[in-house]
C-alpha cells in the first residue's frame, strides 16, 4: 500500500465516528470490500483506485450500525473534502464514479459502469458479516455473481494475487 493510501486510512478511521474495532460497518469490513473489489477487478475492468477509494470511503461517515439512509452521500461528501485537502488525487472523471459509488450503494440495484459495480459488489459480497447470504441477483458483475453462487470468496483467492497488502 502506498504511503499515501496507508495515511489515508490512518486518517478516515481515525475520524470514524463508531467504534472502529468493534463496527460491523468498519475499518474490518472496509479492508474485506477491498480485498474482494481487487479480486472483482482482476475480471472485471474496474479502475483499481476507485476501487480502493470506494472501500475506505463508502462506509465511513455512517453514525450508527442499524438505519442510515444518508451515510453513503455523506461519505461521498467526505471524500471531496479529502481530495480538496490533497490527501488522494484522482482524475474529475474517475471522481465522478467515486461519488455515485458512494452515494448509491445502499440504494442502487445493478450499475452498469465496470467500475461502479465492482464497487457495490465488493460491497455486497461481504453481507455475511450481518447474517445475510450474498445473492446473486444482487451483483452488477458476471465475476460476483459466479462467486455468490459459489457460496464464498475463499476458493477465489487462492489462486489470484491481490496487488495490494492490506492495512
Ligand atoms: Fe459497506
Amino acid at each position: 500500500m502506498a504511503p499515501w493510501e496507508t495515511a489515508l486510512w490512518r486518517h478516515v478511521t481515525t475520524e470514524f465516528h463508531g467504534d472502529p474495532d468493534h463496527s460491523i460497518h468498519g475499518p474490518a469490513h472496509w479492508k474485506r470490500v477491498l480485498r474482494n473489489g481487487l479480486l472483482l477487478a482482476t475480471r472485471t475492468g474496474a479502475d483499481p483506485l476507485i476501487v480502493r477509494l470506494f472501500a475506505v470511503f463508502h462506509d465511513s461517515r455512517r453514525i450508527n450500525d442499524m438505519t442510515d439512509p444518508d451515510h453513503g452521500a455523506r461519505g461521498a461528501r467526505y471524500a471531496a473534502k479529502l481530495r480538496a485537502e490533497r490527501m488522494f488525487t484522482v482524475s474529475d472523471e474517475n471522481f465522478a464514479l467515486l461519488e455515485e459509488a458512494c452515494r448509491s450503494h445502499t440504494d442502487g440495484f445493478h450499475h452498469e459502469h465496470p467500475t461502479v459495480g465492482t464497487c457495490w459488489d465488493a460491497d455486497r459480497l461481504d453481507l455475511g458479516r450481518c447474517g445475510f447470504v450474498p445473492d446473486a441477483h444482487f451483483m452488477s458483475t458476471e465475476f460476483a455473481w459466479e462467486i455468490a453462487r459459489a457460496g464464498s470468496v475463499q476458493p477465489f483467492l487462492a489462486g489470484v494475487k491481490i496487488p495490494v497488502s492490506l492495512p
